[in-house]
């Protein structure tokens, strides 16, 4: 069987965002009920502008238009965004997509909501990571809120390697560990069988680089945050309805920042 390696945009993006998360069952209800969560938090209503940022292939931004918002969303991957611009035309939602890094974020007091979900909040260095909740601060109109919905650093999920079946071939994932010195998730090396073109691909140096993340304390996020001028911070433990206290046990830690 012949080996290949693919880089960042068509391995990780292309496999895991797209197919990969596709596959999961009962991925639309969870969207569904995320959607219903951030509406309720930032007390978004018909006709109001959210930014989705790293949105990915656009499974919430495609929901939020659904509900009658003005959606902007954008991510760094062009795979990424050409599926989320098929997805809007297949719903038949008008959404404004484009390609762009968020850590150069330039709008200007344009959006009453902004949120980063499935954990996209912490790939960078400590100060480009307050990159991008400066330019999300800076998009926000006064009394605009941004929600982080992040994995909780005391309670991460039970990591395991495992293999999903997958458009005609086998992922296996090998499972994330925590540097803990660092205080960083660490992504492991992926391997997809592609049994119908019978070869082996690989995630090559580029795909493994873009895999870690800073996981932020909830005391360590909160002084970050009002650092860039955020008047208040809630914090939840789940990013569905009802809205539940942020515990050590909770399922996720969901930041929620009024401007
Ligand atoms: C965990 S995924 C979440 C995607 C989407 N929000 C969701 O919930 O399905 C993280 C996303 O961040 C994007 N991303 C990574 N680095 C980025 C950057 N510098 N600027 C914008 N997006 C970025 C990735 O392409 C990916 O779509």
């Amino acid at each position: 069987m012949e080996t290949v390696e693919l880089g960042w945009d068509k391995f990780w993006a292309e496999l895991f965002r797209v197919k990969h998360r596709r596959s999961i069952p009962g991925i639309e209800h969870y969207d569904e009920m995320v959607v219903d969560f951030c509406l309720e938090t930032l007390n978004l209503k018909e006709g109001d502008a959210i930014l989705d940022i790293a949105c990915g292939a656009g499974d919430h931004s495609v929901l939020f238009a659904k509900n009658g918002l003005e959606v902007t969303g954008f991510d760094l991957s062009q795979t990424l965004i050409d599926a989320a611009t098929q997805h809007a035309q297949e719903a038949n939602v008008d959404i404004n997509f484009y390609r762009g890094d968020m850590r150069e974020i330039n709008f200007v007091q344009r959006f009453k909501g902004a949120v980063l979900l499935s954990h996209s909040f912490g790939f960078f260095n400590h100060e480009e990571n307050k990159l991008v909740l400066e330019g999300s601060y800076n998009a926000l109109i006064e009394g605009g809120r941004l929600l982080l919905d992040l994995m909780n650093p005391y309670n991460l999920p039970k990591f395991q390697k495992s293999w999903t079946e997958l458009d005609g071939g086998y992922l296996l994932s090998e499972p994330h560990f925590l540097d803990a010195p660092a205080g960083v998730l660490r992504g492991r090396p992926a391997t997809y069988i592609d049994a119908e073109a019978s070869r082996i691909v690989l995630a090559n140096q580029d795909a493994l680089a873009n895999n870690n993340i800073r996981m932020y304390t909830a005391l360590e996020i909160c002084a970050l945050i009002s650092e860039v001028g955020f008047e208040k911070t809630e914090l939840f433990g789940q990013n569905k309805l009802p809205r539940c206290q942020y515990t050590a046990g909770s399922d996720r830690m969901v930041v929620v920042a009024t401007k």
